[in-house]
């Protein structure tokens, strides 16, 4: 069964020094083509569904599409709910189907945070479903979530550690300077901060805004504690800019099965080359046998 949550893949990943990406799906052809790329390179995938899609489609269609899409899968691949905002969304997702839910009340005061953390860590874990939880504010637009620069902040270590007792995250998304959406200017990474979390919380962690990031920076991140990479802006920009230069292209061709044909194989090429940069490729059956049999 190649459904599972992240909790043991992302351990897993961490102590093997590379990450697993995590992508935005927006149809159901995104999602067979990131499955069907995590196949071709056998690559863990974490497939993640943002709140604006789930409101869009409904939980029902997209659950199905990843049991049909994902099920017999020779590698793992979550269903992961991204930014979860609303509890009764959030609960829904634990009824349907999703293998993990991120609660992001990163807006509250940190006692605040705390307290609705902890009502989705005990109705998640209660269904045997992970938790990303977030905590300093992650700048940016995404989806509908918009946090302005001077909003953005840091996570606070001493935060960091306390909330991490609290709760056994699969995952942990502190704000360590990335931002949602395309960078206006260098990004600024405390990579210092990365270090410090992850050796007082020894608890994976998600880098958000990996769109914009360059290699290097991506590879330090990782080599620090990251272990989960998600890009999000970068499919929104193919999925549009493939469709588009497709009818540029071949200005007199209506087969739509052709345009959507492009469409497909530029965004495999693109979750291809992000698996294989965060070094998930040739990881993931093996993966799945290790998850296996930890489960047993
Ligand atoms: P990007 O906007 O940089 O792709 O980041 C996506 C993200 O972190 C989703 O939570």
């Amino acid at each position: 069964m190649a459904l599972v949550n992240f909790k043991q893949m992302l351990r897993i990943a961490r102590s093997g020094g590379y990450a697993v990406a995590a992508f935005n799906p927006v149809d159901y052809a995104s999602m067979r083509a990131m499955v069907e790329a995590a196949e071709e390179i056998d690559a863990p995938l974490i497939m993640q569904t943002s709140a604006k899609t789930i409101r869009y489609y409904g939980h029902e269609p997209l659950a199905s599409w990843y049991k049909q899409l994902a099920g017999e899968s020779p590698v793992p691949v979550t269903l992961h709910l991204d930014h979860g905002k609303d509890l009764d969304m959030i609960k829904k997702c634990i009824e349907t189907g999703w293998t993990s839910v991120m609660i992001d009340a990163s807006d509250r005061p940190f006692e605040e945070n705390l307290e609705i953390t902890k009502q989705v860590y005990d109705m998640a874990t209660a269904g045997g479903l992970a938790i990303e939880a977030e905590i300093g504010e992650i700048g940016g637009v995404e989806e509908d979530i918009i946090v302005a620069e001077e909003d953005a902040h840091l996570a606070n270590p001493d935060e960091a550690e306390r909330f991490c007792k609290e709760f056994d995250l699969g995952v942990f998304a502190a704000a360590i300077g990335t931002a949602h959406g395309y960078y206006h200017g260098e990004p600024k990474v405390a990579f210092d901060l990365i270090e410090e979390i992850y050796q007082r919380t020894q608890t994976p962690m998600a880098l958000h805004g990996g769109t914009g990031l360059d290699e290097e920076t991506i590879a330090r991140c990782i080599s620090l504690g990251c272990a989960k990479v998600n890009i999000s802006t970068n499919l929104k920009h193919i999925f549009v800019d493939s469709f588009a230069q497709y009818h540029v292209d071949h200005p007199k061709d209506y087969e739509p099965l052709k345009v959507l044909g492009a469409q497909f194989e530029a965004m495999k090429e693109l979750f291809r080359a992000k698996m294989t940069e965060f070094g998930g490729a040739g990881k993931g059956a093996a993966m799945l046998g290790e998850i296996q049999k930890q489960s047993v």
